[in-house]
């Protein structure tokens, strides 16, 4: 393996939370002087995800999934909408109710406005795009039960889809709504600290802001003049 391949596969264990990596198998000195060198075989971790990756290929792998407890209460697997080419993506929590229905993400109260947050922010700006230019996906691709936030194992398992979408779509930047996208793709807490500054996922720019639900709160319109200034940021720096 390259110096290259290596970094790669280390990169996307540490995306999916992996924080210590054995070696496949590792050889037990002999306890005594006439023993051989044994081979011990070590737990499995993923598999990198494959070169020449597409979304199609990463619904085919999702399948009819069970890798974990969402599946019991879903309805539809709710993956991502949008420009496949997108050069800008949109990464949210989880489906609630209506996505759960409809199979797609945001489409209820909180996808209203988003919706309204991108085209109203880009007419304003005057940025020629639609919500169908972007592209927008979860988290989790489940439903959590009740809408709670979901767990750690669950962001683990589904994060890996979610790593792929972002790793075939290549946008120029990500917009992460809210603490749990945050600290999926950035490994970081604490929405109001990370909010309107730059940071990373990989080698993509990231900017951080409120989830709209969180914004749909009437105590929180502070929040959204914040959500407005940070969007109007990633526009310009993608779409300018
Ligand atoms: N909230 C999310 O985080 N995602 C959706 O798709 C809908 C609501």
């Amino acid at each position: 393996m390259t110096k290259d391949e290596v970094r790669r596969r280390l990169e996307f264990y540490q995306d999916l939370g992996i924080k210590t990596v054995y070696r496949h198998s590792v050889s037990v000195p002999p306890t005594t002087n006439n023993q051989q060198l044994t081979t011990v075989p070590m737990p499995a971790i993923p598999a990198l995800e494959p070169e020449h990756d597409s979304l199609l290929k990463i619904i085919e792998d999702i399948g009819d999934c069970k890798r974990c407890r969402l599946h019991e209460a879903r309805n539809k697997i709710v993956f991502g909408s949008g420009n496949e080419q997108a050069k800008l993506v949109f990464v949210g929590e989880g489906p609630g109710a209506d996505e759960d229905q409809q199979g797609l993400p945001f489409v209820g109260r909180a996808g209203q406005l988003l919706t309204q947050m991108i085209e109203g922010t880009a007419a304003k700006e005057g940025i020629p795009i639609k919500r169908s230019d972007v592209y927008i996906c979860n988290v989790v691709k489940c439903r959590p039960p009740e809408n709670r936030t979901p767990q750690p194992d669950e962001m683990e398992i589904c994060g890996q889809f979610l790593y792929r979408q972002l790793q075939a779509i290549r946008p120029k930047a990500i917009c992460v709504l809210g603490g749990t996208a945050a600290k999926a793709l950035l490994g970081k807490d604490g929405v109001t600290r990370l909010r309107g500054k730059w940071d990373q996922w990989r080698d993509i720019q990231v900017m951080v802001t409120y989830h709209p639900s969180y914004l749909l709160r009437p105590y929180n319109q502070n929040a959204k003049k914040e959500a407005w200034e940070d969007l109007k940021k990633v526009l310009h720096y993608v779409y300018d």
